[in-house]
C-alpha cells in the first residue's frame, strides 16, 4: 500500500494558468457558429510559427495524426511500415488500421531511439515508411535516417508525441519528417487534455490530410461547385479527426507558453542530473551532441551489475506514493504481435531492446514537481541502490 502521510509524486502532468482558464471559458462562451474555428486557427499559426513548418492539422489524438499521416500517404495492404520496438503502441497501431504490416526495427542502448543501422537491415521491396519516434525528448540520429530513407524511397513520419521543444542540430524535433506529430495528451509538456497535432511542409499531403479528415470534404474552395454544394458533397470515404474549440483553446495557451513549459522541464532533469550523479547503478540518459532535450520524461538505466530490476524499483517507490514509469515492452513480444510472423522474426533480431527493456524507467518530471520532490524520489532511489543492498 503506498503510504497515506506523503502526498503523490505524479509522474506526469500540467501546468495551468489563468491564461488556459481563460481561453477554455472564451471559447466555450463564444466559439460556435461561424467563430467555431477560431481558436484551431489561432493554434496552428502559433505552432507553425513555433516549429518553423508550413501546414498543422488538429486532430483528437496523436494517434488518429499517425493514422492520418499514413492514410494520406496513401499506405494500405501489402506495405511494410518500419517502427522501432520500444514505444507506446500508439506508434504501431495506426499501421494495423491502414492494413499494412508493422517491422519492428532495434534501438540504440544509450537513447532508445531507433537504431539508423537496423533501420536499413530491415528495408525489403514492400518498405513504404518509418514511423520514427522521438522517445521521452530524446531523438534518433535524424540525419542518418533521413539520409537512409530517402535513399530507399521511404516516407518518414516522425513521431514526436513526446518531443515538442526537442530540436537536432538546431531544427525543431517533428519537423524531419513527410510528417510530424505531437501527442496533446494530458501527460504532454504541451497538452490539450487530449489532442494531436500533423505538421508538413508538403503542400500536396497537407490538403490530402485536410480531406482525409473531414469525411472526404473539401472546403477550402468555394462553396458551390456545378450543381453541388461542398457542405454534404464528400468525394470519397474519410474519417472525421477533429478535436474541439475548448481543446484547441487550451493548446493555445499551452503553445504560447512552451519556451516556459520546456525550460521548467529542463530545470526539473538539471536537479535529477545533479542529485544523481553519485548514485553508481543508475545511468541517466543525457543529451548527445547535437540534441537540445525538452526532456519530457528523464530515462534512467539501470547498470547490468545489479541485482535490482525496473519492476523492484517500482513497486519500492510505489510504496513511497511515487509514481515511476518503466521503459516499454518490446512491441513484437505483446499479444497483439507476438505470434506474427514479423513478431517473431523481431524477437530473434532486436537484441538491444530486449536487454533494455527490464532495466529502463522514467523519473516524475510533472510540471508542478518542485526541488523537494526531486530530492525525495533521489533519496528514495539511493536507499534501494544503497551498497549494503546491492550485489
Ligand atoms: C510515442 C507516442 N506516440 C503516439 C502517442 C499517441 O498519442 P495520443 O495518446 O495523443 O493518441 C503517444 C502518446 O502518449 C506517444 O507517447
Amino acid at each position: 500500500m503506498p503510504d497515506p502521510k506523503q502526498p503523490r509524486i505524479h509522474c506526469a502532468g500540467p501546468s495551468i494558468t489563468e491564461r488556459e482558464i481563460r481561453y477554455v471559458t472564451d471559447a466555450v462562451t463564444r466559439c460556435w457558429y461561424s467563430e467555431a474555428g477560431l481558436y484551431h486557427e489561432r493554434l496552428e499559426k502559433a505552432v507553425a510559427d513555433y516549429l518553423g513548418v508550413k501546414h498543422v492539422v488538429t486532430t483528437p489524438t496523436g494517434t488518429s495524426a499517425i493514422h492520418l499521416a499514413l492514410l494520406s500517404l496513401g499506405i494500405g495492404a501489402g506495405d511494410e511500415v518500419i517502427v522501432p520496438e520500444l514505444t507506446w503502441i500508439g506508434s504501431s497501431a495506426p499501421i494495423h488500421y491502414v492494413g499494412a504490416t508493422p517491422v519492428f526495427a532495434d534501438v540504440e542502448p544509450d537513447h532508445w531511439c531507433l537504431s539508423a543501422e537496423s533501420l536499413e537491415a530491415n528495408i525489403t521491396p514492400q518498405t513504404r515508411a518509418v514511423v520514427l519516434v522521438d522517445l521521452y525528448g530524446n531523438v534518433p540520429d535524424l540525419t542518418r535516417v533521413r539520409e537512409i530513407a530517402d535513399r530507399h524511397g521511404l516516407a518518414i513520419v516522425e513521431d514526436a508525441a513526446q518531443a515538442f521543444g526537442s530540436s537536432w542540430q538546431g531544427r525543431q524535433a517533428g519537423t524531419f519528417g513527410d510528417f510530424g506529430v505531437f501527442s496533446l495528451h494530458g501527460s504532454k509538456t504541451v497538452t490539450a487534455g487530449e489532442g494531436g497535432l500533423l505538421v508538413t511542409d508538403r503542400d500536396d499531403l497537407y490538403e490530402r490530410a485536410c480531406t482525409l479528415r473531414d469525411h472526404g470534404r473539401q472546403l477550402d474552395g468555394t462553396r458551390f461547385f456545378g450543381d453541388f454544394d461542398r457542405y454534404y458533397y464528400h468525394f470519397e470515404i474519410g474519417n472525421k479527426f477533429k478535436m474541439s474549440s475548448m481543446q484547441a483553446a487550451l493548446a493555445l495557451a499551452q503553445v504560447e507558453r512552451a519556451d516556459e513549459l520546456v525550460g521548467r522541464k529542463r530545470e526539473i532533469f538539471s536537479w535529477y542530473q545533479e542529485e544523481i550523479e553519485d548514485i553508481e547503478a543508475l545511468r541517466l540518459h543525457v543529451e548527445r551532441p547535437g540534441l537540445a532535450s525538452s526532456y519530457w520524461l528523464p530515462a534512467v538505466t539501470i547498470e547490468p551489475t545489479q541485482k535490482f530490476d525496473t519492476l523492484h524499483v517500482m513497486r519500492a517507490l510505489e510504496k513511497s506514493n511515487i509514481d515511476i514509469r518503466p521503459l516499454y515492452y518490446p512491441l513484437s513480444s505483446l499479444p497483439p504481435y507476438c505470434e506474427t510472423t514479423s513478431g517473431r522474426q523481431a524477437q530473434d533480431r532486436n537484441r538491444v531492446a530486449y536487454a533494455e527493456s527490464p532495466y529502463g524507467f522514467n523519473l516524475p518530471s510533472n510540471l508542478e514537481m518542485t526541488r523537494e520532490d526531486v530530492s525525495r524520489v533521489v533519496c528514495k532511489l539511493r536507499q534501494i541502490f544503497a551498497p549494503s543492498t546491492v550485489s
